[in-house]
């Protein structure tokens, strides 16, 4: 490649890796704005397993089941994660209604009052989360024991079902998301059944 080829490529890099990050900071704005319901952090505290995944792919069941444990920060870890974020542009701030988010293998912590809320990686961790150093994600309550739950920028296309009764049955889940035009048309992916394939 000549010097001058060399210098356009680079050059049209870097505009495509900028507008694919505006491109998502516009897709998370928009889910802020077309998501607007509430849910109290409350209401989250505590192990929610992730049963049905919402998907393109079909049945495919699996043993392995995905949970996040909420659980209220310490002040001590509000301000590791305020050292940390403080400089960000956060589409939410950190506030004492935040909830540390445990999946087990990496813990975050979530913000906002509202159905839409911003996730943010443990400071100690060496993950960062997502290109712009933080996800929006929607969790919308369906009833007592079951939630949605998908990430702003899969733009709807990958969605869950998640519930806080590790035993709801089969029967309560289909009746949970019935006639619920968030996974209408959906394939449905098991998560946490008996048998393991
Ligand atoms: C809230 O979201 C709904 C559904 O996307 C939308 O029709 C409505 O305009 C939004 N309301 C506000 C105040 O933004
Ligand atoms: C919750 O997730 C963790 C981490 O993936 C896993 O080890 C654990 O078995 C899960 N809990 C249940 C009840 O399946
Ligand atoms: C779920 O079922 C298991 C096995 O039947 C039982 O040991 C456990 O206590 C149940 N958990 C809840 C929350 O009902």
């Amino acid at each position: 490649m000549s010097n001058l080829h060399m210098k356009k490529a680079v050059c049209v890099t870097a505009v495509s890796i900028i507008v694919s990050v505006m491109a998502l900071s516009d897709v998370n704005q928009r889910c802020i704005a077309e998501n607007n319901g509430t849910i109290s952090n409350d209401f989250l505290l505590g192990t929610w397993y992730f049963v049905y995944q919402f998907d393109h792919i079909g049945p495919i069941p699996t043993c392995t089941c995905p949970n996040t444990t909420f659980t209220r920060p310490t002040e001590e870890e509000l301000s590791g994660y305020r050292a940390k974020y403080g400089s960000y542009d956060l589409p939410h701030k950190i506030t004492e209604d935040s909830l540390v988010a445990d999946r087990g293998y990496i813990k975050g912590l979530i913000l906002g009052g509202l159905e839409t809320k911003t996730y943010i990686i443990d400071p100690k961790s060496v993950m960062s989360s997502g290109p712009e150093g933080y996800e929006v994600y929607v969790y919308r309550r369906i009833n007592e024991k079951f939630a949605f739950f998908w990430r702003c920028a899969m733009r709807g296309h990958v969605r869950y079902l998640m519930t806080n009764d590790r035993n709801a049955t089969e029967e309560e889940k289909q009746l949970a998301i019935k006639d619920r035009s968030e996974v209408f048309n959906k394939l449905i992916r098991k998560y946490c059944v008996d048998i393991c394939y």
